[in-house]
């Protein structure tokens, strides 16, 4: 398996941000999610005025990307701060981890979380969500 493009990700996800629709929370999320045959899916958290239809920039990424018939995904790289500014580090939310456990293998699944090119940290889908609830719990 090739070295995961960490830089290219996370400069991918930086350029999202300008797309963020936050009039809201004024916090800018960009992501991008890598897909296992190198495509690269991108996404910006959208806020609306009544708030519960908010997309964070993860989903907007996932659901890209399996709207256009991809399924297999490597890594996603999340960036976010207050106006765009990347003070910290910017986790999943429950929501996108539980997304992300539909359609990602948790001990492969690479989540990248980064303040710069210079400043990640990388962990796997499980380490976030140790006892994730997927399809397999279905079947008893
Ligand atoms: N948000 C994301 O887009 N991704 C995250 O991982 C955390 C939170 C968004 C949702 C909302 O638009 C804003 O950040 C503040 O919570």
């Amino acid at each position: 398996m090739d070295a995961l493009p960490v830089k290219m990700l996370i400069e991918t996800a930086v350029r999202q941000l300008e797309y963020a629709y936050t009039p809201y929370s004024h916090f800018q999320v960009g992501a991008a999610l890598l897909g296992e045959d190198g495509t690269v899916y991108t996404g910006c958290n959208i806020e609306n005025a009544a708030y519960g239809p908010s997309n964070c920039a993860e989903r907007t990424a996932i659901f890209k990307a399996v709207s256009e018939g991809a399924r297999d995904f490597r890594a996603i790289c999340i960036v976010g701060g207050p106006d765009g500014v990347l003070t910290g580090f910017t986790p999943p939310c429950g929501v996108c981890l539980q997304v992300m456990m539909e359609f990602c293998d948790p001990d492969a699944f690479q989540v990248v979380l980064a303040v710069s090119t210079e400043e990640y940290k990388i962990y796997r889908l499980r380490e976030l969500l140790p006892m994730g609830f997927g399809a397999g719990n279905l079947k008893g």
